[in-house]
């Protein structure tokens, strides 16, 4: 059982060392989120000058993303299957690029080799006695790039949480870096009183013994302050953070009622502050699972009352969902909206629940508009959207019209722009038809 110890300190090398298995031309995918190495990121960095035109892949990006930096494109190219704030910006200004794809299928990209990948960065636990490290924070599409990469160098960091579910061995490793890192944290956005009555409207959609998936974000945290007098709630979700951990302390979520996987959180991945990694560490009811089992419609489809809680950027009349584009701007991405609007639409008792603000801009902008912007990209289509939520109600657009959606929407609108919205329903008089005038 202990063959492994042998191997271990001939895999043993410094960051530096490592980072010379990578070759101009490579692709590098990193570690998602808090599973990214950063001794391992920044040791590539370091090595810009001698390397030109290497692909660096990742999906949510938690570090400073200084690969994408001005001054380095002729030696990293980023591409993105999701943006946040350092690679939105790297991507607006052509340093980088975004390949649009639903988290769930990510891990395919990877195992068919549509995106063959070169080398892996990953971080891992020090190795239990029988030799297998936990992939602590991330499991999403980390294992499926890990199981086929040419090269897989980890930073072995004890600071990482120890979670249940999958696990690689050290014999799956061809590196290590023995380097101690602090966990990058998530500080939980502030609810006011908006995120708050959006919260509310959430929970009443909420049923005891749900299942729930929540977003990132004031709205999914503001769901979770609201579901405080519920029972026995689940998580199947590709995420959670500090809030359910509150909710679990309080006994509200107890994972009992789960129809799959009864007793256990199920995630795939997870951010928050030290109060989530605390809770998760050498904790085995909460299971680390690969997205392409998490966000798969069809797992998602089997809870009763599955409950998927999502945000968005503006919902047209018709149900249209744009959730990553401000204009023709990339400002996200589709993550797991989709897998988990599908899985819970197939759910018995299911409901997906896409929540945002009436308007943006300090009140300027309408996010429920006649048309979605120029440019930007449907993310839920009309055809799966269910319910849309707003400080000033719910719309529940499942089976309805065209006709009844739109007024369904505009009542969930701001007042100031409800009558526009209606304005904009009327056929513009320039196309009205002459023999019908
Ligand atoms: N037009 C112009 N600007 C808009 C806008 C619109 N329709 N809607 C929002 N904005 C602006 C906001 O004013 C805000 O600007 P500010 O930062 O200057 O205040 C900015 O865009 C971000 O909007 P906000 O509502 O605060 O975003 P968020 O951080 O709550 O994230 C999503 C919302 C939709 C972008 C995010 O949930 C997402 O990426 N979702 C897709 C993926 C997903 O749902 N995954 C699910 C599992 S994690």
């Amino acid at each position: 059982m202990n063959h492994w110890r042998s191997t271990y300190s001939s895999k043993l090398v410094s960051a530096q060392q490592a980072l010379q298995a990578v070759h101009s031309g490579d692709r590098v995918v990193l570690g998602h989120a808090c599973g990214e190495p950063p001794a391992l990121v920044q040791a590539l960095i370091d090595r810009a000058p001698e390397l030109t035109n290497v692909e660096i892949v990742n999906l949510v990006n938690m570090g400073p993303a200084d690969f994408a930096r001005p001054g380095l494109e002729r030696s990293f190219r980023y591409n993105g299957f999701f943006l946040g704030a350092p690679t939105r910006q790297a991507v607006a200004e052509r340093r980088g690029t975004f390949t649009p794809c639903f988290f769930s299928e990510v891990p395919r990209l990877f195992k068919h080799n549509i995106l063959p990948v070169d080398v892996m960065l990953l971080q891992v636990t020090p190795p239990d006695a029988d030799g297998f490290c936990s992939y602590g924070l991330s499991g999403d599409y980390t294992q499926a790039a890990t199981g086929v990469a040419k090269v897989v160098i980890a930073q072995m960091n004890p600071s990482l949480p120890r979670t249940s579910g999958i696990r690689i061995h050290l014999d799956a490793l061809t590196w290590i870096v023995e380097q101690d890192s602090p966990i990058v944290e998530l500080v939980p956005t502030r609810c006011g009183d908006l995120e708050h009555r959006i919260g509310e409207h959430v929970a009443s959609l909420v049923p005891d013994g749900a299942t729930l998936q929540l977003g990132i974000g004031a709205i999914p945290d503001a769901a979770l302050l609201s579901l405080g007098h519920k029972r026995d709630l689940g998580i199947h979700s590709e995420m959670f953070s500090d809030g359910v951990v509150d909710l679990a302390h309080a006994g509200v979520i107890t994972n009992r009622r789960k129809t799959l996987n009864p007793g256990k959180f199920v995630v795939t991945f997870l951010m928050g502050t030290r109060k989530l990694y605390d809770f998760v560490h050498n904790n085995p009811d909460v299971e680390l699972q690969p997205v392409d089992y998490t966000n798969d419609p069809c797992v998602i489809g089997q809870h009763d009352n599955m409950i998927s809680i999502n945000s968005a950027l503006q919902v047209d009349l018709t149900g249209q969902v744009n959730a990553e584009m401000i204009g023709s701007r990339q400002f996200s991405g589709v993550g797991g909206q989709v897998d988990f609007v599908r899985g819970a639409g197939r759910s018995v008792g299911g409901k997906s629940i896409i929540a945002l603000p009436s308007t943006a801009a300090r009140g300027a902008i309408s996010r429920i508009c006649p048309h979605l912007d120029e440019g930007a990209a449907v993310t839920t289509s009309r055809n799966d959207v269910h319910y849309v939520v707003t400080e000033y109600g719910i719309a529940n657009l499942r089976g309805k019209t065209l006709e009844q959606r739109a007024e369904a929407l505009i009542a969930i609108a701001h007042p100031d722009f409800r009558d526009s919205l209606r304005d904009a329903l009327r056929p513009h008089p320039a196309h009205a038809c002459a023999t019908c005038a």
